[in-house]
């Protein structure tokens, strides 16, 4: 049976990154016979400019029916000045909160070629392979009651609320220690236990979780001490676990180490093992239109969304998956880097360049 994938290529520099990931895509659905087929549909600020929503109804409706969303970023100063309630992130965050993506993957995997390229000594991270593991349907991201209001005195005043229930927290538990079990088995939760009660039930919660999965080993890390952690000896990590704000903030920190966050994917699942890909990057409005952002961290995304979504089913799928990572480290290898994370001795590429790139590579395996 055909998959529907539903492309979403967003603001800035989304547009330019998904053609590429599409045309990888497309190769390895001939090369491999996936049967996937896929439309697009407007997301973000450029859904805001056409209708008047960056979540239009029809796109919703599409996304809830696709079987894989491949999403580039949403966002930009253009739209800065609107209402909270029709800016671009808005788009994303509808997505997410509609079809439940509460489990949010974030390896931050740093490729050999690339070590010079981290802002850290390369033996600190050589070899780096971590996954934060973030949920990312709840928390302060969606807690009500929330706002600005006025207060008696006339002062204004902001307000936002951090919220989880046992059953948000339980979900996200599982699906880090099903993580840990395909990796090294080590669990890290990342909490802010000492100030915040919402954390302390989440901590409460993760150990309770841990008892279904003795192989697994779990540990807790305050988030200002796991943040410092990730800058000073970040390969002590295997899967961090964490709430969607810490999550959101740690998963920067993490896609550095690895030399660009240009290089990162991410997966968003729902219980129903339908997921949204993107790259982890934003939508880069100050490189937008020119043609040299770095395409690798979408093309890798649909790598993802061929192993996740599809991967369990499909023929193929987990092939095509390598087959995708394989040809970017080899482009890698080639000496071949779009301007994020240009080297001396290395030849800078543009966005359509390095798309190419991996396609010859793909045509050879
Ligand atoms: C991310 C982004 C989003 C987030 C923004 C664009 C709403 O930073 O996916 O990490 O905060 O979740
Ligand atoms: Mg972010």
């Amino acid at each position: 049976m055909s998959k529907n994938v539903l492309i979403l290529p967003g603001d800035g520099i989304g547009p330019e990154i998904v053609a590429q990931a599409v045309r990888v895509l497309e190769q390895v659905n001939q090369t491999h016979s996936l049967n996937i087929s896929h439309e697009s549909a407007l997301v973000g600020g450029a859904a805001y400019d056409e209708t008047g929503s960056p979540l239009p109804e029809s796109t919703l409706e599409k996304a809830k029916a696709a079987d894989a969303i491949l999403l580039g970023a949403v966002g930009g100063p253009k739209w800065d000045g609107l209402d909270m309630a029709v800016r671009p992130e808005k788009g994303l965050l509808g997505l997410r909160s509609n079809l439940e993506l509460f489990a949010n993957l974030r390896p931050a995997i740093l490729y050999p070629q690339l070590a010079e390229a981290s802002s850290l000594k390369p033996e600190i991270v050589a070899g780096l392979d971590i996954l934060i593991v973030r949920e990312l349907t709840g928390g302060i991201y969606f807690g009500q009651p929330r706002g600005i209001r006025t207060l008696e005195n006339g002062e204004r005043e902001g307000f936002n609320t951090y919220v989880y229930s046992e059953s948000e927290i339980r979900r996200i538990a599982h699906s880090a220690f099903e993580a840990a079990r395909q990796r090294n088995k080590r669990v890290c939760s990342i909490d802010k236990s000492n100030v915040l009660e919402v954390t302390v039930l989440w901590k409460e919660i993760m150990e309770e979780v841990a008892k279904e999965y003795p192989d697994v080993e779990l540990s807790h890390m305050l988030v200002d001490n796991a943040a410092m952690q990730l800058v000073r000896a970040p390969k002590q990590f295997d899967v961090m676990v964490t709430g969607n704000m810490f999550g959101d903030i740690l998963s920067d920190a993490a896609a550095m180490l690895t030399g660009s966050i240009g290089m990162l994917p991410s997966a968003s699942l729902n219980a129903k093992g339908q997921g949204m890909y993107e790259p982890c990057h934003g939508s880069a409005p100050d490189i937008a239109g020119q043609g040299i952002a770095n395409p690798l961290a979408t093309i890798l995304s649909v790598a993802m969304m061929l192993r996740y979504s599809f991967g369990a089913r499909e023929v193929g799928a987990k092939e095509a998956a390598a087959a995708i990572e394989a040809a970017v480290s080899r482009v890698l290898d080639l000496g071949l880097r779009t301007s994020d994370i240009a080297s001396e001795g290395c030849t800078t590429v543009s966005t359509q360049a390095m798309g190419d790139a991996v396609l010859a590579e793909l045509q050879k395996s």
